[in-house]
């Protein structure tokens, strides 16, 4: 068996190494993405595969780590280092049962079985703090491979181990999609697709996709300036990145730009704006004065980047810090034709993309984040004007920052009727979900004389 997934410039003990202190990370609540990108480059794309499988994987490994040893280990990274060779392991011993098993995920990092136990065995014996428990870690990995069977029927009836998130997200899914969720959780387990927004003032799609084919990249178009890669791939290796021709954005988060009518000259405000994905989509499409609004200061000098890569930062745009809930502190009293609201979200409908939310996560963010949610609409609501178009827009499968959130604005706001929208798109759910998008909600309302 070969290894697929190893780093040229480094030995796997150090790659498992590495991620175990990523896991470790995003168990002591810190992003993935972060610890990333602090992650020396020779060995980020090892890493990061290896990282992203293992959080896919992370509700099984624990689980399996609890039935060997019931103890928690007071060492946060043995703890770690454990789960990531026990999550690598099983992935092994999976495609030496049957060599097809992962036959249509290329991002699934497969090693021989002998090579994870002796990889592991090694990691810990090169780390002081991990030294003494080198024993542990081979005891508990060889009682694996021999007792694997045994073991999974016991860990495999527990929510977290069957579907790789918190028991409280499945149950809140369950409550949500009696008939779904089963499909939506599988789907949370498996990469997004790559697919590009073609910037309409550079590019179109055909001319994209003819490139495209010279290049001997495959693609599709999943509609309206889209483009959807067979094969997801680095920035860099796609034709016309710095030329501005397109830029990386999900079916699902396009809808955003599509659905907000603008048209030349409108007032428009992106109320969260930030990295600015969506700002210049609308930008793309229409000549406008617009106002990027994002409370955090630092993601904003993105939204300038990506304006300026795109060719779009005219001086029509004003970029601002500000919260959105507050439009007192930066309104000029002038009211907007259109508003995009694409309000902070648990994120629950990107856990494709970025496995660490749902480890992230607490219970009690949902609620939190809706009652932000519903302040900052509200807040939003007051400064558009008659006639005038607001969209509500959520990453999230969650019906508090869905349905809910809209039938509590509408009941809070007389003046505001709900236009025709895709409402609740669900990754997975035949019927409910937008080409292979991802989990997004999409309200819009207009506001009446
Ligand atoms: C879902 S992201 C926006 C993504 C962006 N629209 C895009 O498409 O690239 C939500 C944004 O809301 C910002 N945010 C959070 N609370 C805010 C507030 N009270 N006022 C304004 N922005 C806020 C966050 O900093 C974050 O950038």
């Amino acid at each position: 068996m070969s290894d697929t997934h190893s780093s040229p410039s480094l030995p796997l003990s150090e790659v498992l190494l590495l991620s175990a202190r990523h896991i470790e990370g995003v168990l002591a609540g810190k992003s993935l993405s972060d610890s990333l990108a602090a992650t020396p480059a020779p060995a980020r794309a090892a890493v990061q595969s290896i990282s992203f499988h293992v959080l896919r994987r992370l509700g099984h490994a624990r689980q399996i780590r609890i039935t060997l040893v019931p103890r928690q280990p007071g060492n946060a990274w043995l703890d770690a280092l454990l789960m990531v060779s026990l999550a690598l392991l099983d992935t092994a011993m999976r495609v030496q049962a049957d060599p097809d098993a992962f036959a249509d995920r290329p991002d699934v990092p497969v090693y021989a079985v002998h090579t994870v136990v002796d990889q592991a065995v090694r990691a810990a014996d090169s780390q002081a703090a991990l030294r003494q428990s080198k024993g542990l870690v081979n005891g508990v990995l060889r009682r694996f491979t021999r007792e694997r069977d045994a073991i999974l029927a016991q860990v495999e009836s527990r929510p977290e181990a069957r579907w790789n998130h918190p028991g409280w997200w499945v149950k809140e899914l369950r409550r949500a999609y009696p008939r779904d969720w089963e499909a939506l959780l599988e789907a949370a387990n498996r990469p997004g697709p790559m697919t590009l927004r073609v910037n309409q003032r550079r590019c179109t799609v055909e001319r994209l996709r003819a490139v495209l084919d010279e290049a001997g990249i495959a693609s599709s178009s999943p509609g309206t300036g889209a483009v959807t890669l067979d094969k997801a791939l680095p920035v860099h290796a796609i034709p016309g990145f710095d030329l501005g021709w397109w830029s990386v954005q999900d079916w699902s988060a396009q809808q955003a730009g599509l659905l907000l009518p603008v048209r030349d000259g409108m007032r428009v405000l992106d109320a969260c704006a930030a990295p600015g994905g969506k700002t210049a989509h609308l930008l793309e499409q229409a000549d406008l004065e617009l106002t990027a609004l994002d409370s955090d200061a630092e993601r904003l000098q993105r939204v300038s980047q990506n304006l300026h890569r795109l060719g779009l930062d005219g001086e029509r745009v004003q970029i601002r810090r500000g919260n959105a809930a507050r439009p007192d502190q930066w309104w000029d009293g002038k009211p907007f034709d259109a508003i995009l609201a694409d309000v902070p979200c648990t994120a629950s409908g990107i856990v494709r993309r970025h496995p660490d939310i749902r480890w992230l996560r607490r219970e009690s963010d949902v609620a939190d984040t809706a009652r932000l949610q519903a302040s900052i609409l509200s807040a939003l609501w007051s400064t558009l004007g008659v006639g005038g178009h607001m969209l509500y827009s959520t990453c999230s499968i969650f019906p508090a920052e869905g349905q809910q959130q809209v039938e509590a604005f509408l009941a809070r706001h007389p003046k505001a009727e709900l236009l025709p929208s895709p409402g609740q798109i669900l990754p997975g759910v035949p019927g409910r979900s937008l080409a292979d998008g991802d989990g997004f909600f999409y309200a819009l309302f207009t506001r009446r004389a």
